[in-house]
């Protein structure tokens, strides 16, 4: 798979793809992430990337120009199955696009800056529109780095245990259960007895209920598919 993030602040994004295993992805070669500077492709003698509004108001927009510039050049290179606008105002992300996104071989993730980006890239350059969360951020930088994340560790062979990113919450619609590790008493704190037990079918079952009861308190809706 590759990713092609298009951004005006690449800095920001070298450190999350750098380390553990997003890291360890890249170096098995699952996975090729590429950051590209938009300003790099502003034809503007002073490397401009945003403008002010058409018919006034506060906060500048950013251009169409530096960014068709840049997805053409990529869309020349090879096919991309999805260009994403990553926007406070689009549909929230969820574990179902993110399981959808990682069967993907080529996309391109923009992030949005500013007041936002001139409306004729929402409408000619990009197939879909994701948020994050119902929260602004100052740039789609960080919602960048999550929603790769998400994608990378779905990727087969990314996380080493192949069950281990099956039994997400999320995945199956239930909050994943409690774990433990040594010591088994922490200054009274115990473990559930029945962890240390070893009786396999024993634990899968108190996973189970356990994962029930805490999706029950916390997500009921979960219970009944509704992700919001
Ligand atoms: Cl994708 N971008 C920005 N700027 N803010 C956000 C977001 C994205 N998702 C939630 N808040």
């Amino acid at each position: 798979m590759r990713i092609d993030i298009l951004t005006i602040l690449p800095e920001l994004l070298e450190s999350p793809f750098a380390h553990s295993i997003i890291k360890r992805a890249v170096e098995k070669k699952l996975v090729t992430i590429v950051i590209h500077n938009i300003r790099d492709y502003s034809t503007n003698k002073h490397r401009q990337v945003d403008d002010y509004a058409f018919g006034g108001g506060a906060g500048m927009v950013m251009a169409i120009e530096p960014i068709y510039n840049l997805i053409e050049k990529l869309k020349g290179e090879r096919n991309y199955d999805e260009i994403i606008f990553l926007t406070p105002d689009g549909p929230r992300f969820n574990q179902h696009m993110a399981n959808r996104l990682s069967t993907k071989e080529n996309i391109i993730i923009l992030c949005g800056h500013y007041k936002g980006v001139d409306q004729r890239v929402r409408d000619h350059l990009i197939s879909m529109e994701v948020s994050i969360g119902d929260y602004v951020l100052t740039g789609g930088e960080l919602a960048a780095a999550v929603v790769t994340d998400c994608i990378v560790r779905l990727i087969p062979g990314a996380i080493s245990d192949e069950t281990s990113a099956l039994s997400d919450s999320f995945q199956d619609f239930l909050l994943a259960p409690p774990v433990y590790t040594r010591p088994a008493n922490f200054m009274g704190w115990k473990v559930p007895e029945i962890l240390l037990k070893g009786n396999h079918n024993d634990i899968e079952e108190w996973r189970h209920n356990e994962a029930m009861e805490k999706t029950k308190k916390l997500r009921p809706g979960l219970l009944e598919g509704k992700t919001e």
